[in-house]
C-alpha cells in the first residue's frame, strides 16, 4: 500500500535466509546464464583430481613397499596428471569466474541503485535503522558477487569431502566417523560469523558517527565553520572515541568465538591421531592402508576446514547481504503494489488536504498538525509562517516525498496516496529550499529538471530565461558549457545565490506541470527581483495552463500579497486562509505580520 509501506523492525522483518539466497542466485542466472553454468561446472571438475591424490599416494606406497615398478610408474603418472589437471582446471575456472563476477557486479550495482531510486518516498534516507541496513548493502554490493563463487566453491569442497570419506571407509567403515569429530569445528565455524555480525551491526551506529565526524573534519564544505568555531580537536577526539566504542564490542566477541573454535579443532586433531593408531596397531593393516588414512585424513581436515570456512563466509556475507537485498526489493515493491490511480491530465477542481498530519520518520513531534485546505485549480497559493512552521514539509508532502502520518491529500478528489509517485513527480516542477548542487556542465545542471530534454539547448535556454538566471549564465566563462564545481577539471565555483538561480532554472524545465512548487527559491535575491519574477509566474499560472497550481513559499509579504490564496501556518497548524484583502480585513496574524514588515520598509 502506498500510504503504509512495510513497517520497519529490528532484523526480524528481513526476508528468510534461504529464499533470499535463492533469489540472489536467480538474479545472477537471469543476467548471465551461460557464464554462471560454465563457472559452476568448471569449479566442480577442478575439485575432483585434487581429492583423488590420496588414492595415488596409497598406490605409490604400495608399489614401493611391494617392489612393483609398474604400479609405481602408473601411480606416479596418475599423480602427475592429477596435479596438472588440478592446475589447469583451476586456472580456466578462475578466468571464467572472474568474467562472470565482473559482469554480475555491474548488474547487482545497477539493481541496488535502481531499487533505491524507485522507492517512492525518501523516508528510507532518514530512518537510522534503514540507513544502517542500506549502508551495509551499499558496502556489500561489491562482495555480493563473491557469493556465487563461494557457493560454487562450497559445492566443490563438499564433493572432495564425499570422495575422501569414501576412501577412508574403504579401509574400514568406522573411519568415516572421523568426519563426525570434525562436527564441532563445523558448529563453531557456522556460529562464529553470526555472532560477529551481530556485534558489527551493533557497531554500525558508532562507526557511522566516526565516519561522519571524519568527513566533517576533513572536507571542504564544513571547513570554514570547523575553523571558525575551533572544534577541530574535539572532532578528532570524538571520532576516536566513537571508533573505539564500536571496535571494543567487536573485538571481545571475536576473541571469545576464536577460543571455542580452537577447542573444536583440538577435538578433531585427537581423533585423527586416534584413527591412525587404530588402523596401524588395532587393525594391524598393511602400511599402504595406513598411508591412505594418513593422506586422506589430513586432507579431510583441510577439506572440512575449507568447507566450513566457505560456509561461514556464505553465512556471514551472503545471507546478510542477500537478505538485505531481498528486503530492499520487497520494500521498493510495496510502494508499487497499490499505485493504481492514474494521474489526471489536467486539474479541474484542485488539490484538497483533509486533516493532514505528519511527523518525520523516527520522530513523534507533529510538524504538520491537522491541516485541511483546498488549493483551487489554476490558482497561485502562498504559504507563510515563521521558521519551522512546516511550510517546506507541506510542499514535500505535496511532492509525495513522504506520506502523511494521518489524513489524506486528494487531487481532483482522487487519493494522491494511490498514485504512482514517479509519475506524479513527472507532473511537478519547482525548486526546493534545500536544493542540491549538481556539479555538471551548467546546461545539464539546469536540463536535469526534465531528463528527457537534458541536452536540448533551446529548452534549457528557455528555462534559464523563465528563472531569470540569464545573468548567471552570462558570467560563466563558457556559458552553458561551463563545468560547475571547483573539484572537477576546469570547474568553477559559483555563489550560493547563483546555485539557487540555476536550481530555479532546473525547476522550470518542465513546461506543463500540474503543480509548480517554489519553496523560497529566491531567498538570495533582492525583494524587487523576487517580486518581478513571481509576477511573471503568477501571470503564467493564471493563463489557464491545464489548471496548474502554483505554490510559493516566501517570507516577503510584498510577494505573498499577490497570491490568490494565502495559507498561514503557525506551529504546525493552519491558522488562517484567504486572500490578502480578506486576511487584512480579519486583522489576525497575517495582518499583524504584514504590518510589521511594511513598517520596516517604510
Ligand atoms: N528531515 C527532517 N527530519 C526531522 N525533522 C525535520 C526534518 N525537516 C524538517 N524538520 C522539522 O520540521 C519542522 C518544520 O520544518 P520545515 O522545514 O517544514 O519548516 P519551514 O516552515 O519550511 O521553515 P523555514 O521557514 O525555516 O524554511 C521543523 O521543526 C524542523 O525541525
Ligand atoms: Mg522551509
Amino acid at each position: 500500500m502506498t500510504s503504509s509501506p512495510k513497517k520497519p523492525a529490528p532484523d526480524d522483518d528481513l526476508p528468510p535466509a534461504v529464499s533470499s539466497m535463492w533469489r540472489l542466485c536467480k538474479l545472477g542466472y537471469r543476467h548471465e546464464p551461460g557464464l554462471m553454468l560454465a563457472a559452476f561446472v568448471l569449479s566442480q571438475l577442478a575439485a575432483l583430481p585434487d581429492a583423488l591424490i590420496a588414492l595415488g599416494l596409497m598406490l605409490l606406497g604400495k608399489g614401493v613397499l611391494e617392489s612393483r615398478p609398474r604400479l609405481v610408474l602408473a601411480s606416479a603418472i596418475g599423480l602427475g596428471l592429477c596435479a596438472a589437471a588440478t592446475w589447469f582446471l583451476r586456472t580456466v575456472s578462475t578466468r571464467v569466474q572472474r568474467r562472470f563476477r565482473d559482469k554480475v557486479t555491474i548488474a547487482l550495482e545497477s539493481h541496488v541503485a535502481r531499487l533505491q531510486a524507485s522507492v517512492a518516498t525518501i523516508a528510507h534516507h532518514e530512518r537510522p535503522d534503514y540507513l544502517d541496513r542500506l549502508a551495509m548493502l551499499r558496502d556489500q554490493v561489491f562482495v555480493l558477487d563473491h557469493m556465487y563463487m563461494s557457493v560454487f566453491a562450497t559445492c566443490g569442497w563438499i564433493l572432495r569431502l564425499v570422495v575422501t570419506i569414501g576412501l577412508l571407509a574403504s579401509v574400514h567403515a568406522s573411519l568415516a566417523l572421523l568426519a563426525v569429530f570434525a562436527l564441532p569445528t563445523v558448529l563453531t565455524s557456522t556460529w562464529r560469523p553470526g555472532v560477529e555480525k551481530v556485534a558489527q551491526e551493533r557497531a554500525a551506529q558508532p562507526n557511522r558517527l566516526a565516519r561522519h565526524l571524519f568527513t566533517t573534519a576533513t572536507t571542504a564544505a564544513p571547513g570554514k565553520e570547523v575553523r571558525v568555531t575551533g572544534i577541530g580537536e574535539r572532532l578528532i577526539t570524538e571520532r576516536r572515541e566513537a571508533w573505539s566504542r564500536g571496535h571494543r564490542g567487536v573485538a571481545s566477541v571475536r576473541w571469545r568465538s576464536a577460543a571455542w573454535h580452537t577447542l573444536a579443532w583440538a577435538v578433531f586433531g585427537g581423533a585423527y591421531v586416534g584413527a591412525i593408531v587404530f588402523v596401524s596397531v588395532g587393525l594391524a593393516r598393511p602400511p599402504a592402508d595406513v598411508l591412505l588414512v594418513l593422506a586422506a585424513g589430513s586432507r579431510l581436515s583441510a577439506y572440512i576446514g575449507a568447507t566450513v570456512g566457505e560456509i561461514g563466509f556464505l553465512r556471514g556475507f551472503w545471507v546478510y547481504g542477500s537478505r538485505r537485498l531481498a528486503w530492499l526489493e520487497d520494500y521498493a515493491a510495496s510502494f508499487h503494489a497499490a499505485a493504481d490511480v492514474p494521474i489526471p491530465a489536467s486539474l479541474g477542481k484542485g488539490i484538497r488536504l483533509e486533516h493532514v498530519s505528519f511527523a518525520y520518520p523516527g520522530t513523534s513531534k507533529l510538524v504538520v498538525n491537522d491541516v485541511s485546505v483546498t488549493l483551487p485549480a489554476g490558482s497561485v497559493v502562498a504559504i507563510v509562517g515563521e521558521n519551522g512552521a512546516g511550510k517546506s514539509t507541506l510542499v514535500k508532502l505535496l511532492a509525495k516525498m513522504y506520506e502523511p502520518s494521518s489524513g489524506g491529500i486528494y487531487v481532483d478528489e482522487a487519493p494522491l496516496a494511490r498514485m504512482p509517485a514517479d509519475q506524479w513527480r513527472m507532473r511537478m516542477a519547482g525548486a526546493f529550499q534545500d536544493f542540491f548542487r549538481f556539479e555538471f556542465r551548467a546546461r545539464q545542471t539546469v536540463g536535469l529538471g526534465d531528463v528527457a530534454r537534458i541536452d536540448h539547448e533551446p529548452a534549457v535556454a528557455a528555462a534559464v530565461d523563465r528563472a531569470g538566471a540569464q545573468d548567471v549564465v552570462a558570467k560563466l566563462p563558457s556559458g552553458l558549457e561551463t563545468q560547475l564545481g571547483p573539484t572537477w577539471p576546469g570547474g568553477v565555483e559559483v555563489s550560493f545565490g547563483q546555485w539557487q538561480k540555476l536550481a530555479l532554472g532546473r525547476g522550470f524545465m518542465r513546461e506543463q506541470p500540474l503543480v509548480l512548487a517554489l519553496d523560497e527559491p529566491t531567498a538570495a535575491l533582492d525583494a524587487e527581483t523576487e517580486h518581478a519574477l513571481f509576477e511573471r509566474y503568477a501571470a503564467a499560472a493564471r493563463g489557464g495552463n491545464g489548471g496548474r497550481i502554483t505554490i510559493l513559499v516566501s517570507h516577503r509579504f510584498s510577494t505573498v500579497r499577490m497570491a490568490d490564496l494565502i495559507v498561514v501556518l503557525d506551529g504546525a497548524r493552519l491558522v488562517e486562509v484567504g486572500t490578502h484583502a480578506e486576511l487584512m480585513a480579519k486583522r489576525g496574524q497575517y495582518a499583524e505580520l504584514y504590518g510589521i514588515q511594511a513598517a520596516a520598509y517604510r
